[in-house]
């Protein structure tokens, strides 16, 4: 594969975009597999794998919509209005699915722990490809607040676990994606040979 040119896989990595609005049917729990089975293909120093992830479907994104409004009820200094409340709330309900990522370092006197945040970084990518490539559409989404305190009694995570944010999949309707824009290539990248 890495030897064979491939137009079509290029084509839609540079044209690629995100779905924001997303609904069922969701992938099968055998597709979420699939989708899982990318992410565990990212690079990753040492092969540590330091990353888990929980699925949230149907009846669990009401405890994942309330966890939500905890978070922000904990970090604002006044009681939140219900119309807030219900806008956080619907987060959970932009999609028929999440897959919370969870940054879940491991001890390592090698591999720094930004190494292992980076190979967690690149599972919300592979996700979202993962999705695309079996014909959902998909979005890397987070909170301004962590929810993780919050999330606690649900997923168990440890002090050193981070959420990093979940990816929404389902199936899109009827939209239009705005052309990508190209990287401008000048402000972002330098030539080394060429200066
Ligand atoms: C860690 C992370 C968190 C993100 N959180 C949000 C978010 O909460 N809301 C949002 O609209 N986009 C968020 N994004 C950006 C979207 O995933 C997406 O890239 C953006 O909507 C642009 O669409 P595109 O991927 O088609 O360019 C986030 C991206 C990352 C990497």
């Amino acid at each position: 594969m890495s030897n064979q040119s491939n137009p079509e896989f290029y084509e839609y990595l540079a044209k690629r975009r995100s779905a924001s609005v997303l609904h069922e049917p969701k992938p099968s729990k055998n597709e979420i597999e699939k989708i899982l089975a990318i992410a565990g293909t990212v690079p990753d120093h040492g092969n540590l794998r330091p990353y888990r992830f929980v699925v949230i479907e149907d009846t669990s994104r009401d405890k994942f919509g309330d966890s939500l409004v905890d978070a922000a009820d904990a970090h604002r200094p006044e009681p939140l209005e219900d119309k807030v409340k219900a806008k956080i709330r619907a987060k959970a309900f932009a999609a028929p699915m999440q897959i919370l990522i969870i940054y879940s370092p491991v001890a390592s006197e090698k591999i720094h722990a930004w190494e292992q945040m980076a190979a967690a970084s690149c599972t919300g990518f592979a996700l979202v490809l993962g999705a695309n490539t079996l014909g959902y559409g998909a979005v890397w989404k987070s909170f301004a607040y962590d929810p993780g305190p919050m999330l606690k009694g649900l997923v168990s995570l440890s002090n050193e676990e981070k959420i990093l944010g979940w990816v929404n999949i389902g199936t899109e309707k009827g939209r239009d994606h705005a052309p990508r824009e190209a990287l401008p290539i000048s402000d972002h990248v330098q030539f080394l040979n060429e200066k």
